[in-house]
């Protein structure tokens, strides 16, 4: 249970989304390599991003532009993309400068790109990406910011093109900023509105729900074990 001062931590970066994004930020400089080593290295079924991911793929086409949305280090799903036999392109962006210096290792290719800024504040062509992924990075936005990263996410689909993303579920899942001061050894915050709201907010920006997952760990370290859940939203820009 987070101490005194970092309860203080957590209601100052509640109020402050710069200071939320610089602890997000530095974070993962820190514990990236961690990270990769645990989370990232290996695709497998044990992994909650796989079906989501297998469908999203399922319903693109040839040579689609994907973004991908706090890409972390690139490995599994931007590699994957371009890994992919149908010729596709990823720009993943990342707020982490560190986690994008190892998406560039990790991912060399001329059909991926790689950019290191806050996603919320990205500048895109509008109805340039044919899909969007954003695989446990949402819930690392502060919640006011949701409603506007949806409607930018929705601005830069094709029309029909594919939202799939995340956010933590139940109880653990709906705080304006859940802090904590060993993620990895770094401390790190994550904010959500519960399911109901996060569906209102979507179908505000114009991306309705095709499909809602709840999917819950059950392998890896001991925070995994402890049987987190998390809800996959796939969505449709009208
Ligand atoms: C839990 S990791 C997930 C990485 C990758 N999507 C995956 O599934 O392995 C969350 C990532 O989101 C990034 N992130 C968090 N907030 C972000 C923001 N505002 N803009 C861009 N990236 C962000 C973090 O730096 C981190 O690399």
């Amino acid at each position: 249970m987070a101490d005194a001062g970092a309860a203080d931590l957590g209601t100052s970066a509640a109020a402050d989304g710069a200071l939320f994004r610089k602890l997000v930020a530095e974070g993962y400089d820190q514990c990236a390599e961690a990270y990769l080593r645990q989370h990232s290295q290996q695709a497998s079924d044990d992994d909650l991003r796989q079906e989501p991911f297998r469908e999203l793929m399922a319903e693109l086409p040839a040579g689609a532009h994907v973004l991908d949305a706090g890409c972390g280090a690139g490995v599994p799903i931007a590699k994957a993309i371009v890994d992919d036999a149908r010729q596709m392109r990823v720009t993943g962006v990342d707020i982490s400068p560190r986690q994008i210096e190892l998406a560039k290792q990790l991912v060399p290719s001329d059909r991926a790109t790689f950019l290191c800024s806050d996603m919320a504040s990205l500048v895109c062509e509008p109805e340039s990406f044919d899909a969007i992924c954003a695989f446990f990075s949402v819930f690392h936005l502060p919640r006011r910011d949701h409603a506007a990263f949806f409607a930018r996410a929705a601005s830069w689909l094709r029309p029909g093109g594919r939202f799939v993303f995340n956010l933590a579920a139940g109880e653990d899942g709906d705080g304006e900023c859940d802090l904590s001061t060993d993620f990895l050894g770094a401390t790190m915050v994550w904010s959500s509105y519960p399911r109901d709201h996060t569906v209102k907010l979507l179908g505000a920006a114009g991306l309705s729900v095709v499909k809602e997952e709840l999917k819950m760990v059950t392998t890896g370290d001991e925070v995994d074990r402890s049987g987190l859940r998390f809800r996959f939203f796939h969505c449709r820009k009208e």
